[in-house]
């Protein structure tokens, strides 16, 4: 089994490799009014492993104080973090380094705990992120090399419907919005073995059998309306998924019918901005994971989701027929 330490390190390489060739004036403006600059995204991941992984398990003072509302989430928005000061590239790099280096000493005071998956999947995330912000930037890093291909008209598998389970099993970290695991009734359906391509939809940018990307969940609701399908709820994704169903599932995020919101019995965990706060908020559930995703942080229940206009995710769909 690797270590958390060696997955810590492993992180933090998809993220330095990210911002490698990246030059200074690219880093430090927002690259788009709906995304952080990316100077902004280092320093987070930093102050975010320093609360979690150091102040929170170690019971330390946090490392700088001074900077825990400009790099928190919440108490500076997307929207503002073009308008604070923001460390500059090195010193968000610095305070990466030093951050680490109390992690790994709390580490081994403390021992491996959940907090460290909640870290390691959270600057995983990031690294997606902050792929986005480099694609509305028109930059390189913001869009695959290439895709697998999925020629032909989408072919039906038939899935009975019945008592299904769904939701995070109790092996390994999953999210509070995975939990409770719990049963739902599905009627049954028939879900494309392949999710939707450029020639399907219709787009003239990108290799015609490559599974869609960059599509709002307005557009991927009226799409598969428009040819007698539909966008399957996240539960019917869900099964498919676990059944093994689905073909090109990590290449891009695929849009669901249902909005997010908490599972009957839901407690949040760690902490309520992660998930509650978007609760029942109009954002559409995303399953499945893209080509930009740690292939880590991918697993049948996790719920990815953004608001349904948005269409900077690397997001494509899958049609579902009712039977
Ligand atoms: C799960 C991708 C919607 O980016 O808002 C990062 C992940 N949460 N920092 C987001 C997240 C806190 C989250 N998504
Ligand atoms: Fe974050």
């Amino acid at each position: 089994m690797t270590s958390v330490a060696e997955r810590l390190g492993a992180a933090r390489d998809r993220t330095l490799t990210l911002v490698a060739d990246l030059p200074d004036e690219v880093l430090h403006r927002p690259l788009d009014p709906i995304m952080s600059p990316l100077v902004w995204a280092l320093a987070h991941i930093a102050a975010y492993e320093d609360l979690w992984a150091v102040h929170r398990l170690g019971g330390e003072p946090l490392l700088r104080e001074d900077l825990a509302a400009t790099y928190d989430a919440f108490e500076t928005p997307r929207a503002a973090r073009g308008d604070v000061e923001l460390l500059d590239r090195a010193g968000a790099l610095e305070y990466m380094d030093s951050v680490r280096e109390r992690t790994l000493d709390v580490l081994d005071r403390a021992g491996e705990g959940e907090l460290h998956e909640l870290v390691i999947s959270h600057e995983l995330q990031h690294t997606e992120t902050m792929r986005q912000a480099l694609f509305l930037g028109g930059l390189p890093g913001g869009a695959p090399d290439a895709l697998p291909r999925f020629p032909g008209p989408p072919e039906p598998v038939e899935v009975p419907g019945g008592t299904v389970t769904v939701g995070a099993d109790g092996d390994g970290f999953a999210y509070d919005n995975e939990r409770p695991r719990h049963t739902v009734e599905l009627a049954p359906y028939a879900v494309a073995r392949a999710p939707v391509t450029n020639a399907q939809l219709g787009r003239e940018e990108g290799h015609p059998d490559e599974p869609v990307l960059h599509v709002s969940w307005h557009e991927a609701d009226a799409f598969a309306r428009s040819v007698g399908a539909r966008l399957p709820t996240e539960h019917e994704w869900e099964h498919a998924a676990a059944l093994g169903l689905l073909d090109g599932v990590g290449c891009a995020w695929e849009w669901t019918a249902s909005e997010f919101c908490g599972y009957p019995g839901f407690v949040a965990h760690p902490y309520p901005e992660y998930s509650e706060v978007f609760f029942d908020r109009g954002h559409r559930v995303l399953r499945g994971g893209s080509w930009a995703t740690a292939p880590e942080v991918r697993s049948p229940s996790f719920r990815n989701w953004d608001l349904p206009e948005r269409r900077q995710i690397f997001s494509g769909l899958r049609l579902v027929w009712d039977r």
